[in-house]
């Protein structure tokens, strides 16, 4: 049996006294693509954003790298972080940098290295996405998909081990989506990634998912295989993947 890369126990969350999370248990495996699932407003982003104790957890345990985090401060969490890149849900590009310059962000807040490593860092990066040509674009003169890719970029950076995005095919045409999909499981295996990612799309799951954490209403309805998700009997488990809604 894999040991988990992150390993999630009874994980409360809350927003001042709104509990959002109720004691939800999830483990991530190394290597794996894992599609956290749910309803619109069940959780999921909050999830993600206390696990990187965007927002500290209430109550509970977060391993990551077999470190509890939950109780680490903030510059040994740093390490941690440092070694998972993210694409936010809105994870705009800052307007006024270019593609080069947000992409080189992690690599100027999280090392020393000399600017023109970095240089070269970021033109692997920004090639692997399909976006050497852009380099000194501005965001606002990129197509949605390429808007996603450059974020990509920059979640790469630093060679990251995990990789957490969350709805990154959201507002982007069926095609488009399907590229970004392909280019985030090259990634993967070109970087030897772990994959976190929510998603709502039925296609894109069958493509990319090893395993299924299906939320609902902020408490773990099923955790398992795609296979194992799609023979379930759990009634809402069940409903979205015959019809690819909740
Ligand atoms: N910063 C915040 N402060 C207070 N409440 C919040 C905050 N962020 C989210 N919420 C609430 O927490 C609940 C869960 O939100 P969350 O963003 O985690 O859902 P989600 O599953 O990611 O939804 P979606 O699929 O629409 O992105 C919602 O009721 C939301 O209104
Ligand atoms: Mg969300």
């Amino acid at each position: 049996m894999k040991k988990p890369i992150i390993s999630v126990k009874n994980l409360v969350a809350k927003y001042g006294e709104e509990t959002i999370l109720e004691n939800v248990s999830v483990d991530i495996y190394p290597h794996e693509v894992t599609v956290i699932l749910g309803g619109s407003g069940c959780g999921k982003t909050t999830f993600i954003k206390n696990i990187l104790k965007l927002y500290q957890p209430f109550s509970g345990s977060v391993k990551i790298f077999g470190k509890e985090v939950t109780s680490m401060d903030e510059q040994e969490f740093n390490d941690i972080l440092s070694k998972i890149g993210i694409l936010f849900q809105n994870g705009a590009l800052l307007n006024s940098l270019s593609i080069f310059d947000n992409a080189a962000i992690p690599l100027e807040q999280h090392t020393k290295l000399p600017n023109n490593v970095i240089e070269k860092m970021i033109k692997v990066k920004l090639d692997l996405v399909n976006l050497g040509y852009a380099i000194h674009m501005l965001p606002s003169e990129l197509s949605g998909g390429m808007k996603k890719r450059a974020a990509l970029a920059r979640a790469i950076a630093l060679d990251p081990d995990i990789l957490i995005c969350d709805e990154p095919s959201a507002g982007l045409d069926p095609l488009t989506s399907a590229s970004l999909d392909e280019l985030i499981l090259k990634l993967k295996d070109l970087l030897n990634m772990t994959i976190v990612i929510v998603t709502h799309e039925l296609a894109s799951i069958h493509r990319i998912a090893d395993r299924i954490v299906f939320l609902d209403n902020g408490r773990l309805l099923f955790s398992g295989t795609l296979e194992e998700a799609k023979k379930t009997d759990i009634p809402e488990v069940k409903t979205f993947f015959e019809v690819g809604k909740f």
